[in-house]
């Protein structure tokens, strides 16, 4: 198992949904965020500051997409982000991907890929 870990443009969460859906992936999580890339947020369009919170590197509002699947789907599921995702604009998000030792669906006990 993987965890898949994609911070994106929150104008593309609709369509990431859409996408894990058709792959059938078990579950996501999804949480609002603020972030910097290389370019510590001034060459993006949007909101550059968080209210009372002086920094020198501005942070942009993105969507962190979490969700664990099976192996076999993760070359898959990195060319469909990347379809859905790629603006060619600075600003389009991550992907980062780890190992997932274990996995438990804890209403019946099931492990590994089965309760994902
Ligand atoms: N190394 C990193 N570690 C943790 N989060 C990161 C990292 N790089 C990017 N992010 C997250 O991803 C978001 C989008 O990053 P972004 O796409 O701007 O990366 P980039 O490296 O600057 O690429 P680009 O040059 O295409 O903009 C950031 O706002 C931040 O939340
Ligand atoms: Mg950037």
């Amino acid at each position: 198992m993987k965890e898949l870990v994609m911070i994106i443009r929150p104008e593309k969460l609709e369509a990431i949904k859409k996408i894990l859906d058709e792959i059938n992936c078990g579950g996501m999580t999804i949480s609002t965020v603020m972030g910097c890339g290389t370019q510590k947020g001034v060459a993006e369009q949007g909101v550059n500051e968080i209210k009372g919170l002086k920094t020198t590197i501005n942070l942009l509002p993105k969507i962190r997409v979490e969700v664990v699947v099976d192996d076999r789907n993760v070359e898959e599921l990195i060319l469909k982000v990347r379809e859905i995702c790629a603006t060619n604009h600075v600003g389009d998000g991550k992907i980062f991907v780890r190992n997932i030792e274990e996995a438990i669906r804890i209403r019946t006990g099931e492990r590994g890929n089965k309760a994902l």
